[in-house]
């Protein structure tokens, strides 16, 4: 079948890989004899519990899970984790957090909803352009977990050194870097990711919990599905999952996998940034807006030199086939999101058309 196919460069939902899409493709008026869609499967059939056994192994051999983390797949999106996070795992009533965007900003309002959050660095005063110094972070001994969002989707700045917990749990967003880059998983009590980003489609989010963290929650009135036990318990079918999504987001560990895993990803995705942000670097009329040192791998943000111009860009370039590349509502610009699954010819075909509009300006 013919088709057109535009370079996607949306911070999420996003891209997903096009030998993925393919196998999808074939697989969906007969799944593997099954003689029915996924979408039209049982959660409780033999055929999806294999789909979604193979899923969670294929993701565990490629993070290098240990045995004492559950996985959990949750509906939700990511908004829900913001209070799950707290709900489950406050169990002094107080949390430390650290603010380097709009994400970090949402987690620790719904933080505030449960108990006592500390604010333990902030790099608000440059409007989120950077991680900030974490060197000496006076932790309180009672806070129950320290919370960041390690890539800020909407300002592109990710956290490349983590902060010294010292000795504390750390829960991580890693929405839109999710295995992008390989993760050592023991570094953290916990590790939840929107799919739509850097996986699959729309609709769910990986949790990876390590286990002894489940015990001695503060609120035993906590409502059933916000409760990660409860999703533990049942291995994630406490009620109806998102079965498509576990599905496709399955096909997608299998890809990485024949790709060469995470170290893999990560060679890719540091040579496809550094092809956009070397133009970016010496541009005339473009600039990177986070600090070099923080940028983000998988969001690129960027500005012309002035507002009218970034819609010029924006309008020009999807009629030549870059979608997506407006900046979020909350702060203009440019943005082009470079997850895995973004080929490194459609960044260099993107930075062609940067340096033509330069050109021409
Ligand atoms: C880093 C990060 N965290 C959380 C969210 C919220 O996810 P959702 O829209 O699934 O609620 C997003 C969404 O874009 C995000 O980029």
């Amino acid at each position: 079948m013919n088709y057109q196919r535009v370079y996607n460069f949306s911070a999420g939902p996003a891209m997903m890989p096009e030998a993925v899409l393919e196998e999808i493709r074939g697989e969906m008026m007969n799944y593997r004899d099954t003689g029915m869609c996924v979408m039209e499967m049982s959660h409780r059939s033999k055929a999806f519990i294999q789909i979604a056994q193979q899923a969670e192994a294929d993701l565990r051999e490629l993070m290098g899970i240990p045995d004492n983390y559950k996985v959990l797949f949750i509906q939700g999106g990511g908004t829900l984790q913001f209070s799950m996070v707290p709900m489950n795992l406050m169990k002094n009533g107080r949390a430390g957090y650290f603010e380097t965007g709009a994400w970090s900003e949402k987690a620790i309002a719904e933080a505030k909803k449960c108990g006592q959050v500390d604010l333990l660095a902030s790099s608000r005063d440059a409007g989120f352009t950077y991680i900030p110094d974490c060197s000496k972070l006076n932790i309180p001994q009672d806070c129950d977990y320290l919370y960041l969002c390690q890539n800020e989707t909407i300002n592109g700045v990710t956290w490349n050194t983590l902060p010294d917990a010292q000795g504390h749990v750390l829960v991580s967003d890693q929405s839109s870097m999710f295995l992008s880059r390989p993760c050592r998983v023991t570094d953290f009590g916990l590790i939840w990711a929107g799919v739509q980003k850097n996986v699959g489609p729309a609709g769910m989010t990986i949790v990876i919990l390590r286990e002894d963290l489940l015990r001695g929650r503060l609120d035993p009135q906590i409502p059933v599905y916000l409760d990660y036990q409860a999703h533990a318990d049942q291995e994630s079918m406490y009620n109806t999952p998102n079965c498509w999504a576990i599905y496709c987001c399955g096909k997608v560990f299998q890809h990485l996998k024949k790709m060469g895993g995470l170290c893999e990803m990560e060679r890719r995705n540091q040579e496809k940034a550094k092809v956009l942000y070397d133009f970016l670097d010496q541009s005339s009329l473009f600039h990177g807006t986070a600090r070099q040192q923080d940028r983000s791998l998988m969001n690129v943000c960027f500005r012309a030199d002035s507002d009218e111009r970034d819609t010029q860009v924006v309008s020009q370039a999807k009629a030549q086939g870059f979608d997506n590349l407006k900046g979020h509502r909350s702060i203009g610009g440019l943005r082009a999101s470079i997850y895995n699954a973004m080929p490194k010819e459609g960044v260099e075909a993107l930075v062609d058309f940067l340096r033509q509009f330069e050109k021409e300006a």
